[in-house]
């Protein structure tokens, strides 16, 4: 219920205004946002990959409907790619990017570009890119540009999300040697004439999912904190002969870090999505909706305690 009325939330623009004149706000999102600036993200993977971690990169921002807008947020992918080319961080060094924040809502063809623009700038520091998935609605979209841009950077991943009633079908055409592809459970408000609802559907749907990309050729990506996904895909990789490299965990930046150094520490890959940029707010709300508890913290925190 909380749930619900956070991501509701996450769009309103009249609450975005109110939580982000907070002025301790900062404080808090600082625990899930690597700073503001490329400046900053880079700081932030230093210290991730001196952990043995590695990242996937996120400039924060959302849909927008304005070409300058998209073109900006191209841009800025564009000059953190340049920042981090110094560290020489090859396949550990991915961006993930939300099609919408490059103007998918706007002009298809113009996304397609932008994304080809930062598909050749991660190139050239021998990263890959993955696609965000976001609401339903742009699901068909987000696959059709990942098609065209794989002709030219094999190597794009896409996030798939469990919940949805589509993801299995989706899952089977994207098991393909070479395809790289994240499974998440969704973190999006949806309606149940499209998606599972509650988490014992939803981690059934995961687990469908999980089984079809460990037993397929491609490279799944375990997106999850949930350590009963986790101790499954361990199980899975063992049914399907998959050994440490040829699967990844991923978690989010400033959640449950002492799992991912432990995975990591045991041999496994384990990348960690690193958000950064003003535009936090809709990011933070999603995480607040995740687990109430993230609520309380905030709450303490803006009592100043
Ligand atoms: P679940 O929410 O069931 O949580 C299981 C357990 O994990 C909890 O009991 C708790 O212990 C811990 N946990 C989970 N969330 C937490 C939090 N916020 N704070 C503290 N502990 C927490 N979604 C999407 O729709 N499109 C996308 O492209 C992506 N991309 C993406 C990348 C990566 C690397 C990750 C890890 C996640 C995403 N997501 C996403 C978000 C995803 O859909 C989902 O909302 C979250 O990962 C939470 O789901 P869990 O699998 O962790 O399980």
């Amino acid at each position: 219920m909380l749930g619900q009325l956070l991501l509701a939330a996450s769009g309103s623009g009249l609450v975005r205004r109110a939580v982000s004149g907070f002025p301790l706000t900062r404080k808090v999102v600082e625990r899930f946002v690597a700073g503001e600036t490329a400046g900053e993200a880079r700081a932030a993977v230093e210290r991730l990959r001196d952990a043995g971690l590695a990242v996937t990169i996120d400039h924060l921002g959302e849909e927008t409907r304005d070409a300058r807008a998209a073109e900006a947020t191209a841009d800025a992918y564009i000059r953190l790619l340049e920042a981090l080319r110094p560290l020489e961080l090859g396949s550990t060094g991915e961006v993930s990017v939300k099609l919408s924040a490059v103007g998918q809502r706007l002009d298809e063809t113009m996304a397609l570009e932008h994304a080809r623009e930062i598909c050749a700038a991660a190139a050239a520091n021998g990263s890959p890119v993955t696609l965000d998935m976001e609401d339903h609605t742009t699901v068909d979209s987000t696959l059709g540009i990942l098609r065209k841009l794989r002709d030219d950077y094999p190597s794009t991943g896409v996030a798939i999300q469990a919940y949805l009633f589509r993801s299995e079908e989706d899952c089977r055409d994207l098991a393909a040697e070479g395809s790289r592809v994240r499974l998440v459970k969704g973190a999006y408000r949806e309606p149940s004439s499209v998606a599972h609802q509650g988490k014992t559907a939803v981690d059934k749907a995961y687990v469908r999912c999980l089984r079809i990309l460990m037993a397929g050729k491609g490279y799944p990506m375990v997106a999850t904190h949930d350590d009963r996904m986790i101790a499954i895909t361990e199980l899975l990789a063992d049914r399907y002969g998959r050994t440490i490299g040829d699967h990844e965990f991923q978690m989010l930046y400033g959640i449950r870090t002492d799992r991912q150094e432990a995975l990591a520490g045991a041999g496994h890959t384990v990348r960690v999505y690193v958000p950064y940029g003003d535009d936090w707010y809709g990011y933070f709300m999603r995480r607040l909706a995740e687990r109430p508890a993230n609520v309380a913290f905030f709450l303490r925190a803006l009592g100043g305690k």
